[in-house]
């Protein structure tokens, strides 16, 4: 497995384009299962949890091949409803193709998502939304199988959580639905907005995307298109924290500043100053950061909890005490134990995570137990004094296209072994 050696404290410079959104290019990717004929996605990362959504589109049938960041999908028939558990196991992301293999096959067998660090991450709300359409499911040893025999129906269903994966099966499952579906108190991330362009692109009919109630009007079929995906505000945000804890002035190019509505107020608060200019956002860094007070997680517009690891590195040597609380995901503090490796002072006790800040933080050897984890160990590294080696790093690269060229670019002192 391959290692990040970081030198720390090596002030930034320059400017850097932001890849396409992974958690846009998931759902984009399985939704092409749904839409007959060529799709091509513009500004679609190179990413490992993407290479896993292309293998399973070739599994079931379809050709994908990527040039660059572009990827075309040919889809003339899916052969097979079933997604191989190795398939599977590979991302999250591959749970979008639940609703879309249901919705063109009438029925779909994979394997349940394994849980990952960050928690259980159950699909509760995903089946009972997909049983309100019509669909049977059965779970047995680790196994779904869901049917439709007579076809998905509309429905009105109600989240009981803004669930970003449950709102997208539900769009991916009714858009070719018989019938209007209404779905309450959906997600409204960037992502489930992309997906809906992607797809009403496609013939699809749906209103609302991007607010919490979405109505979708089913169509009898759905014909490829061509699709710029959205830029990845999460890696935006961490470029920002490895900017912030540098002391740094950097430009990001390609940037949609209304997605980062939730998380530059956590900068601001930091000291960072920030000039936007039409698709560029520079920010400025000041000396040392202010603690940001508290900082809560919570669904889009909010603090997106994909951030939350991040921030964390960068409050560790702010003059300061900062409090967060997690409050999407259940277990999503495994890299305070390696921060402290470093020299960190973070307290954790359920949601809450206290960080005192230190004036500064030492290299060190540590592990990277998920994707938002092992950024936040890039950023500490980059601020530590002496050199800090993460391993891990494919954990860092499910999300991160080339992370250490993009730092290496920008001035950081960081080699991949
Ligand atoms: C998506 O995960 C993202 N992944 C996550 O990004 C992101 O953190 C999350 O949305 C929240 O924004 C992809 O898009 C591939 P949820 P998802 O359904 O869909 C619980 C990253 O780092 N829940 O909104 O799984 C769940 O356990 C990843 O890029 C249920 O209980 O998020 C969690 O506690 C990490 N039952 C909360 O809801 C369900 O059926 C939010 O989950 C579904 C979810």
């Amino acid at each position: 497995m391959s290692k990040l050696y970081i030198t720390g404290q090596k002030r930034l410079s320059g400017a850097v384009t932001l890849q396409g959104a992974k958690n846009s290019a998931l759902p984009v990717l399985a939704a092409t299962v749904l839409a007959g004929g060529e799709s091509v996605l513009y500004r679609c990362p190179q990413l490992s949890d993407v290479e896993a959504s292309l293998r399973i589109l070739r599994w079931l049938g379809c050709r994908a091949q990527r040039s660059g960041d572009t990827v075309l999908v040919q889809n003339d028939g899916i052969a097979r409803h079933d997604v191989p558990d190795a398939l599977m196991r590979q991302t999250r992301g591959s749970i979008a193709f639940l609703g879309a293999v249901l919705a063109r096959q009438g029925r779909v067998r994979l394997s349940l998502p394994g849980g990952c660090a960050i928690g259980q991450r159950p699909i509760d709300l995903h089946l009972k939304a997909l049983r309100c359409l019509g669909a049977t499911v059965r779970e047995r040893h680790g196994w779904l199988d869901c049917r439709a025999p007579h076809g998905l129906h509309g429905a009105d269903v109600t989240l009981p959580f803004p669930s970003v994966g449950a709102t997208e099966s539900v769009l991916l499952a009714a858009c070719t639905a018989e019938g209007t579906t209404t779905l309450t108190n959906a997600a409204r991330e960037p992502e489930i907005a992309d997906l809906a362009v992607f797809l009403n692109g496609c013939g699809a009919r749906i209103q609302g995307a991007g607010d919490s109630v979405l109505q979708i009007e089913g169509v009898p079929q759905l014909t490829g298109c061509a699709h710029a995906l959205i830029p990845d505000r999460i890696v935006a945000a961490t470029i920002i924290a490895c900017a912030a804890v540098t002391g740094s002035e950097i430009t990001l190019q390609g940037v949609i500043h209304r997605h980062l509505a939730g998380v530059l107020p956590a900068f601001e608060d930091a000291g960072c100053v920030f000039t936007a200019h039409e698709n560029e956002l520079r920010v400025t860094a000041p000396p040392r950061l202010r603690p940001m007070k508290i900082v809560r997680t919570m669904p889009y517009p909010g603090f997106p909890t994909d951030a939350q690891a991040p921030l964390l590195a960068a409050a560790t040597v702010a003059d300061g005490t900062t409090v967060f609380m997690e409050n999407i995901f259940e277990n999503r503090y495994r890299h305070t134990a390696e921060l402290a490796r470093m020299g960190a002072d973070i307290k954790t006790e359920g949601k809450f995570a206290v960080v005192e800040g230190v004036s500064r933080l030492y290299g060190a050897t540590v592990e990277a137990t998920d994707l938002r984890g092992a950024a936040a160990l890039v950023v500490a590294g980059l601020c530590a004094e002496g050199k800090t080696e993460v391993s891990g790093v494919q954990f860092l690269e499910r999300g991160y296209e080339a992370p250490e060229q993009v730092l290496s670019s920008l001035g950081a002192d960081i080699k991949k072994v």
